[in-house]
């Protein structure tokens, strides 16, 4: 028996589809990359942004036809898309041929839905929430040298033009020992690397948290640290709200964390960032940038942009363009606003015209691209210590310290392995290199 499995949206998405696969391998399916061969087609869904939705209803569309052709293809919708209200209605509209949809938080009752499924049923849904934590689920990693983690669920925010705390519900954290536990349980099946994941890591530890004796995600760090074995750490996404100094310590004192935060800002212009619920202002943005880069002089900062958000004027655009200039990100995701179903931002006033969007989306890109590209010319004759991910007609690509994206010569047993690689090319997305040491 085989699965078909298509994953859209963030790294919570990618982690779910590892855990999808170890249920489904217990039950005998093996996942195959074509379609016509799939006993069943399970589809990882996103919803951040109405095209992310898009996406997915049009190859809900393409699927019509393989369910015509052997109608005991079962057909199931999980992700975010599942969680939102109006889906069940939504599919039986415009994918009837869809068996059934599975919730974000019971991921675990997957082989019953796939058991039940068909036999002329109708469209099931299954996605109560439960609350709990679900432990101890079987996974098939991607990539056996680098693992997801997650160490919390959910998210607490609520920034006004945000889907996720609707979809995945309230923040919970793992354990510390959960976390760990897994951590060390990856590091002894390959592992080299560890991307601890929330939406909000600085917030680990507080549904549980300080009042327990536990520490939060400083202390985290410091304890995988100690993992032997264990080459790399990294974690994602940070908060710029609650972004401790202990994290900046941390990171500073562990020589395995990675000095790579991903801080997004969002927006320049405080207007902006105080209707979208972000908790901070431009200057207490500045601020964190500073402490950070004093601390860790080399550590490499990302942010994510969102264009076009209701009520944002041209000068508030400025505000952004200017910050962009000022922080210097190595790369940004940069993203126009979409009003989603449900959201305090979709009712807002001041809604901005696609056409102006478009623009506005254009103006942050070009400015990013030129940051980009002028702080990879500076990377010219350094060396980075890369783990490559994946080899094609001898050209290894891999990560640095920084997520820098590099390619460089070398053969395919190389995958998996650390690299010393010396900078010789740098573009606006991607660096080349070469080795010229030993590993
Ligand atoms: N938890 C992370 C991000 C999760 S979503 C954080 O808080 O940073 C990833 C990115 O998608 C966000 O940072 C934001 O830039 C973008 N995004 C989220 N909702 C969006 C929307 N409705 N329209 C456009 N971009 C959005
Ligand atoms: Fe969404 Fe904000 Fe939570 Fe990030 S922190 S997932 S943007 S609500
Ligand atoms: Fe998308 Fe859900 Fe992630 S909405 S961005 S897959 S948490």
């Amino acid at each position: 028996m085989k699965v078909f499995l298509a994953t859209y949206g963030c790294q919570a998405n990618e982690r779910d589809s590892e855990t999808i696969l170890g249920l489904l391998a217990e039950m005998g399916y093996e996942e195959t990359a074509e379609e016509p061969q799939a006993d069943v087609i399970l589809l990882n869904t996103c919803c951040i942004r109405e095209k992310a939705e898009q996406k997915v209803f049009s190859y809900l569309g393409t699927l019509k036809q393989y369910k015509q052709a052997r109608p005991g293809l079962v057909i199931g919708v999980c992700g975010c898309m599942a969680q939102e209200e109006d889906m069940p209605k939504l599919i039986r509209r415009r994918a009837p041929h869809v068996d059934f949809i599975l919730g974000t938080h019971v991921l675990h009752r997957l082989p019953d839905m796939i058991r039940g499924a068909g036999h002329g049923a109708g469209l099931r849904c299954d996605r109560e929430e439960t609350g709990g934590i679900a432990e101890g689920l079987p996974s098939a990693r991607r990539y056996p040298f680098k693992a997801l983690i997650n160490i919390t669920y959910g998210c607490d925010n609520f920034c006004a033009y945000c889907v996720v705390p609707y979809v995945r519900g309230r923040e919970r954290s793992r354990l510390p020992q959960d976390v760990l536990e897994e951590s060390r349980r990856a590091v002894a099946e390959g592992a080299l690397e560890i991307m601890y994941l929330g939406q909000n890591v600085n917030s680990y530890g507080n549904t549980w948290g300080a009042a327990q004796g536990r520490g939060g995600f400083a202390a985290l760090l410091c304890q995988a640290q100690e993992i032997d074995g264990l080459r790399r750490i990294r974690f994602m996404t940070s908060h710029p709200r609650d972004f401790g100094d202990d994290v900046i310590t941390a990171i500073a004192e562990c020589d395995k964390v990675a000095g790579h935060i991903h801080l997004p800002v969002q927006s320049g212009a405080d207007r902006v960032l105080a209707r979208m619920n972000r908790g901070y202002g431009r200057e207490e943005y500045f601020a964190l940038i500073q402490s950070i880069r004093r601390r860790l002089p080399d550590a490499v900062l990302t942010t994510d942009v969102i264009v076009g958000f209701p009520g944002e004027t041209e000068e508030d655009l400025q505000d952004t363009l200017d910050l962009l200039e000022e922080v210097g990100f190595d790369s940004a995701f940069t993203f126009m606003y979409s009003p989603r179903r449900g959201t305090a931002a979709a009712l807002m006033e001041g809604q901005i015209p696609l056409e102006v969007k478009k623009a506005r989306l254009r103006r942050v890109m070009e400015a990013q691209a030129a940051s980009s590209l002028r702080l990879h010319r500076l990377l010219l004759g350094r060396e980075l210590v890369v783990l490559a991910e994946s080899w094609e007609e001898g050209v290894l690509s891999g990560r640095g310290e920084g997520n820098q994206l590099i390619h460089f010569p070398g053969g395919p047993q190389g995958v998996g392995c650390f690299h010393r690689v010396t900078v010789t090319e740098a573009q606006t997305w991607t660096l080349k290199g070469e080795v010229r040491g030993g590993e």
